[in-house]
């Protein structure tokens, strides 16, 4: 199955710039919303950031087994305790890593109506939410590990990059287009 778009991968610049607030909330972000929950269900991913797909705004959808939701502008108010977490990221893929972060968190934002939420999260829906905040400042989970940790999954990500055979060139009318 195709999915509207492709998750962007570390590596991309888009990955690191901070995204802008969102000033209008309209069937535009409502459309855009849609397609990227079907890329996240597609992955299969729990959430996925705007950056991710290459759209330098501050919104993610998410869905954590309760139905898909969306947040926009969101802001971490208050947060509490620690929780450890084996955290994974689709622009990092297939590597997972151990990282601490605070348990539970009070987040607001928008809803796709317009309307202000406020939520209390712990644990799963917590940890996500601080994930996908990330995004939408240009940190990766990456920057949250050890130096050497991230040196040695750095290290991967860069032998991996380098095994990953040379696009096919197409063939046109007899001439190789690269
Ligand atoms: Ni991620």
């Amino acid at each position: 199955m195709s999915s509207p778009y492709n998750v962007r991968i570390v590596g991309d610049p888009v990955l690191r710039a901070v995204a802008d607030e969102i000033t209008d909330i309209d069937g535009r972000l409502v459309k855009l919303a849609d397609d990227m929950l079907e890329t996240m269900y597609a992955e299969p991913g729990i959430g996925l950031a705007a950056p991710q797909i290459g759209v330098g705004r501050r919104f993610f959808v998410y869905d954590i087994g309760e139905g898909p939701q969306a947040l926009v502008n969101p802001v971490i108010q208050e947060s509490r305790g620690e929780w450890t977490f084996d955290e994974g990221c689709l622009s990092v893929p297939n590597m997972s890593f151990e990282i601490v972060r605070p348990k539970e968190i009070h987040i607001t934002g928008y809803d796709l109506d317009g309307n202000e939420v406020s939520i209390e999260a712990d644990e799963l829906l917590s940890r996500l939410f601080q994930h996908e905040l990330d995004h939408l400042d240009g940190v990766l989970l990456l920057d949250h590990l050890d130096d050497d940790t991230r040196k040695d999954a750095m290290k991967v990500l860069r032998d991996r990059e380098l095994e990953t055979p040379e696009p096919k060139k197409r063939k046109l009318g007899g001439l190789s287009l690269p």
